[in-house]
This record gives C-alpha cells, sequence and structure tokens, in this order.
C-alpha cells in the first residue's frame, strides 16, 4: 500500500474500520472506536471509510445524507486521521463495495443474517421499514472488510457480532476454493466498548437518539456537554464503584476512564470520596475537554469543503486500487469470465 511505509522485512498488518454517516456522532463512537483510530498509523497501513451506503438502511432524506457524509468526513479527520498516513475515503465512491457485497450474499446463509440482533433491534425500532438492505447490512460490511484483506478491524462492542459473521463468510469462500480471504479480527477498547445513554443507563447512547439529552453529541458546546452530564441519571447511593446494580455511575465511571486513560478501579480510586455531583461535574469536564480542540478543528476543515472533496477523490482512488485487485480475485475463482 503506498498510502504508509513499506517494511520489507516485517510487512505491516492492515486495519480498517468505518463509520455510518446517520445522526451526529457521539461520544459513544468516539470513546468506543473512533479515539483509537488515528494513532494506529504508527503500527499499522490503516483505512477508514465513511459507510454511506450502509445510511440508507434506515429513512433518510438527501440532503441530510449529503451533509452528514460531509460532516463525518472531516470529523475523522479532526479527530486524528491524518489523509496523508491513511486512506480515508467515502464507501460509495468505490464500487467495489457493492459489487462484493452481491457476491457474497450468495456465500451468507439466510439464517446467519436473520440472528443478528442489530437487525432484530433495528426492525422493532422502525416495524414500517425491514427493508431487505438492513437485513443484508453486515454482508455488505463483511465485503468492506475483506476487500482489503484487514487484519484488525477497530469496533466497539455492537459491532462485534458482524465482525464474526464476516469470519464466517470468509471461512465459508476460503474453504470452496482457495485461500482468498485473510481472517480479520475484531478488537473492541478495554474500557469504553459500549457506552450507556446518560438519560438511560441501560440504553446504548446512539447518533439518533429520542431528544439528544441521552447522547453527547462529538460536536456539542462545552455548554452543552457540561448540561448532560449534570443531568445524567445515577441512583439514590452515593458510592462511586463500577457494579450491574448501578449503570448510571459505571457509565460514568467507564466513560471517564477512557477519556482519561485510566483503569476504571483508577478512576474508582479518585473519586473515592466525592459526591455525585462533584463526579459528574469533572466527567463533563474531561469530556468538554477532550471534544473542544477536535470541534475547532472540525469547523476549520469544514470551512473549505472544496478541500475535503479533493481528499474524497484521492482517498477513493487509493482505496479503488486495493480494493479492485481482491474484486478481480474473487470474480475469477467463483468462475466469472474476466477479459
Ligand atoms: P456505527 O456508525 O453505528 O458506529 C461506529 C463505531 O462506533 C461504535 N459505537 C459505540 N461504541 C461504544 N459505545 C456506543 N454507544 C457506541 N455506538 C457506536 C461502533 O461499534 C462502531 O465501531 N456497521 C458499522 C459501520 C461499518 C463498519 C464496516 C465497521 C460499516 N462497515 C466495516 C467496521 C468494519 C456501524 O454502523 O457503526
Amino acid at each position: 500500500m503506498e498510502a504508509v511505509q513499506n517494511n520489507e522485512a516485517a510487512p505491516r498488518k492492515r486495519v480498517f474500520s468505518a463509520i455510518k454517516p446517520t445522526g451526529n456522532p457521539t461520544l459513544g463512537n468516539y470513546v468506543g472506536a473512533m479515539k483509537y483510530w488515528g494513532g494506529m498509523a504508527d503500527e499499522y497501513d490503516c483505512l477508514y471509510a465513511v459507510a454511506d451506503l450502509h445510511a440508507i438502511t434506515v429513512n433518510i432524506e438527501p440532503k441530510e445524507l449529503r451533509e452528514n457524509s460531509k460532516r463525518l468526513f472531516a470529523l475523522l479527520i479532526a479527530i486524528g486521521i491524518d489523509p496523508d498516513r491513511n486512506v480515508l475515503f467515502m464507501q460509495s465512491h468505490v464500487s467495489a463495495h457493492a459489487e462484493l457485497g452481491w457476491l457474497l450474499n450468495n456465500y451468507t446463509m439466510f439464517g446467519e443474517a436473520r440472528r443478528m440482533t442489530q437487525f432484530k433491534e433495528k426492525s422493532k425500532k422502525a416495524p414500517d421499514n425491514i427493508n431487505v438492505g438492513l437485513f443484508d447490512y453486515p454482508v455488505l460490511m463483511a465485503a468492506d472488510i475483506l476487500l482489503y484483506q484487514a487484519d484488525i478491524v477497530p469496533v466497539g462492542d455492537d459491532q462485534m457480532q458482524h465482525v464474526e459473521l464476516c469470519r464466517t463468510i470468509a471461512q465459508r469462500f476460503n474453504n470452496k476454493y482457495s485461500p482468498t480471504f485473510k481472517m480479520p479480527e475484531g478488537r473492541v477498547p478495554k474500557s469504553g466498548a459500549r457506552i450507556y445513554s446518560l438519560a438511560d443507563p441501560t440504553a446504548k447512547m446512539g447518533k439518533s437518539d429520542g431528544d439528544g439529552s441521552g447522547s453527547v453529541f462529538i460536536l456539542d458546546k462545552p455548554e452543552d456537554i457540561m448540561r448532560k452530564f449534570k443531568r445524567a441519571v445515577t441512583d439514590c447511593d452515593s458510592k462511586i464503584k463500577a457494579s450491574k446494580d448501578k449503570p448510571g455511575i459505571t457509565n460514568l465511571l467507564n466513560i471517564y476512564a477512557s477519556l482519561c486513560g485510566i483503569t476504571v478501579a483508577a478512576a474508582e480510586k479518585e473519586f473515592e470520596n466525592s459526591d455525585y455531583a462533584a463526579f459528574k461535574t469533572r466527567v463533563g469536564e474531561a469530556a468538554a475537554e477532550t471534544l473542544r480542540p477536535i470541534r475547532e478543528k472540525y469547523e476549520a476543515l469544514r470551512r473549505d469543503d472544496v478541500a475535503l472533496a479533493e481528499l474524497m477523490k484521492a482517498g477513493a482512488e487509493r482505496a479503488s486500487r486495493i480494493a479492485h485487485r481482491t474484486l478481480e480475485k474473487v470474480y475469477k475463482k467463483i468462475g466469472f469470465v474476466r477479459v
């Protein structure tokens, strides 16, 4: 991969991950996944995509899809993904994703796709829009990963089941033909793999949830971040300890530990003698301090959409070269005539 240095003796492992441009990116997306993406370029060859093809599996207006996609692309740079050291691109700009997605449908069992938790949850949430794309979603995700022969897929906890299905599909294909795809490994962070809503600490913090009081958005202003944390639902106890019966406090401890790069045990120790109000304020401050420079960098990037479009084009060209190599191999193995 020409994007990054080449070490002949020990080839660098490859990383792939992506994020959908639906709703407004949250602190959950950041802590569970995006936070780690920028730094991985030191050790790995990394590719990251805005998964816009995945976004239309839910109802989304054209204007919203367009704006969300540009916003997310700029935000990925703002969180630390340097487009010179990583391959950063829009999924729909590389046609190989849709093509391999179709091919892999034929090596995915209906029963396997039907078992996906996210399909079941999303079907329940929008019973009037249980479309085939929503069902097929993890197969397209498998195509995203396998096209780049990724070794590592850094994701939050909720995507692990999809990465597992990707491995099943890859294994089936490799067994039927011959080794074609690398076996990818999903990787979740130690703390923060699943961040919950501040308004309902039993529900995942999501990009499009309710009135937004439970979700902290990466681009929120500091005063909004502080307000949301101060109102975070906790319990009637006063101990700052992580446990199953204290989901609100556990969630806040996880967020704090992840933002500060410490363990949950160290966070508990730090707040041993604090009350809930002081604790919530401190977690809010940690989030606001982390997100402020990201928002500022994002705003600067958004002042020049022409430059962003150029970066998108360059990223897609680099991704396409790698993706088409895999796709061509797959077509040939299945028996398509190539001329
Ligand atoms: P998406 O857009 O829902 O989320 C992007 C990343 O953020 C993580 N995440 C969370 N982590 C912790 N707590 C939360 N509350 C939380 N909410 C989201 C997700 O686990 C994810 O890592 N299908 C993917 C996008 C995708 C993809 C791929 C990922 C498309 N193709 C190939 C990896 C590889 C998705 O919808 O993520």
